[in-house]
């Protein structure tokens, strides 16, 4: 088991009710965030990384199914043996996922026989964790936490999906209505220094942590500085304005390869009207908030824009060593705007939890001394280090609870449908 499934908790039945409430908790929400869809919405893919909802929903049932219940409850019986190559993403130890460009074709199982599936795991995930013998308690306690950590993860999947299949209908439907967002007019940038130094860096062993958090190491930064917060709208159209994605100097070569393949010339969802930019957000077309943080950029226009604009893309380490010690709080999904908003707040370093997760110059790889984890839960995250970019910081749809000044995203550079955007870094 890895350092980060260890328990820090004893096997009081107060930790175990605990449990059981967080449980319910995340199982309703992730079909909370469901409620205002039609049935034709929830079986969409519209593009390879893009899910179904109702996929999503069952997924994560899966996840709970496998790991848990079938291993560790003996009055359970498998809710229907097919749904194994259905609904396991990827796997491979465990068996053949089914193909994951192709999760828009199943239109079997219906929706309600996959909420009937959530309802039996969820009965007998409520026995499991109930009248577990303390023996077990152990061993199946921090894959409980695991899986509701997982879970909370593909909410916020399930939110940037369905932004995608509303965003590719011609009607440009709402998910639902928003409350509209502060118009602040937003400040200048300042810097914030890092000095000079040796730091800590991961996960501090307190609460729980995904296996590329650790192990805590140290790494030796030069100095630099921060942008106070995040590179606005009105910032990305004078980089547009002034020709950003025609001038190749600005551009990695693979990025500049991949704009022109797809005629990238503004953020993923702004779109012209009437000489002026709209934008998809998942209470439809809005006119563009200039005050708000530019989201939606891959990292190759994020590192473009910062080419521009004189400075670079901070890396990891250098965001984890100015956000550490600050609250965790900012615009996340409990503030239920679901999309970027003004910064507001006039903390020295604004925006860092919140709004829009933030690209690093960072590669997505492990730490020193990092160890897959044993078991088929150990192909969670190592082995997509390769080839992606670490985002730090989390969004306006990512789960308050969810986030941590160590905590790594990860996608590769080429990617725009979840809510990414940019803060600055300088050398001094
Ligand atoms: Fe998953």
């Amino acid at each position: 088991m890895p350092s980060s499934l260890k328990l820090d908790e004893p096997t009081a039945p107060a930790a175990r009710e605990a449990l059981l409430l967080k449980y319910e908790h995340i199982r309703q929400d992730s079909e909370l965030i469901c409620t205002p869809l039609e049935t034709e919405d929830y079986g969409i893919q519209t593009m390879p990384d893009v899910s179904p909802a109702k996929w999503h929903l069952a997924h994560t049932s899966w996840f709970f199914e496998t790991f848990l219940l079938l291993p560790f409850l003996n009055t359970y019986r498998c809710f229907d043996a097919r749904y194994d190559h259905l609904f396991n993403s990827y796997y491979l130890t465990h068996s053949q996922p089914f193909s994951r460009p192709s999760r828009g074709l199943l239109s079997r199982p219906t929706v309600a026989e996959i909420y009937r599936y959530r309802a039996a795991v969820d009965e007998a995930m409520l026995e499991l964790i109930t009248n577990a013998a303390d023996r077990q308690w152990q061993e199946i306690e921090p894959l409980i936490v695991l899986g509701l950590n997982h879970e909370q993860q593909h909410q916020e999947l399930m939110l940037t999906d369905l932004k995608h299949i509303f965003a590719q209908n011609p009607l440009r439907p709402q998910y639902r209505d928003l409350s509209p967002p502060p118009l602040h007019e937003v400040t200048g940038i300042s810097w914030i220094t890092v000095d000079k130094g040796t730091y800590d860096i991961g996960h501090s062993g307190t609460g729980f942590g995904y296996d590329n958090e650790y192990p805590r190491h140290q790494v030796l930064l030069q100095a630099s500085a921060l942008a106070s917060r995040p590179v606005t709208n009105a910032e990305y159209l004078e980089f547009i304005n002034d020709g950003g994605y025609k001038n190749p100097a600005l551009w990695l070569s693979d990025g500049w390869a991949l704009q022109q393949i797809h005629a990238w010339h503004a953020p993923l969802y702004w779109e012209k009207r009437d000489r002026e930019w709209w934008y998809m957000t998942l209470g439809g077309m809005r006119p563009l908030d200039l005050n708000a943080p530019v989201c939606h950029v891959s990292q190759y226009e994020a590192a473009a824009y910062a080419s521009w604009a004189g400075s670079r893309l901070p890396t990891e380490f250098e965001w984890e060593v100015s956000v550490s010690g600050l609250p965790v709080q900012g615009n996340l999904r409990n503030t239920d705007y679901l999309q970027p908003v003004a910064a507001s707040d006039s903390s020295l370093l604004q925006q860092c939890y919140g709004d829009v997760w933030e690209w690093t110059a960072s590669a997505y790889a492990p730490y020193p001394g990092y160890r897959i984890p044993e078991g088929t839960v150990g192909e969670y995250n190592g082995k997509f280090m390769s080839s992606q970019a670490v985002l730090r910081g989390g969004s306006c749809v990512t789960p308050a609870d969810h986030i941590r000044s160590s905590y790594r995203n990860f996608f590769y550079p080429k990617d725009r449908w979840q809510i990414s955007g940019i803060r600055l870094a300088r050398d001094l």
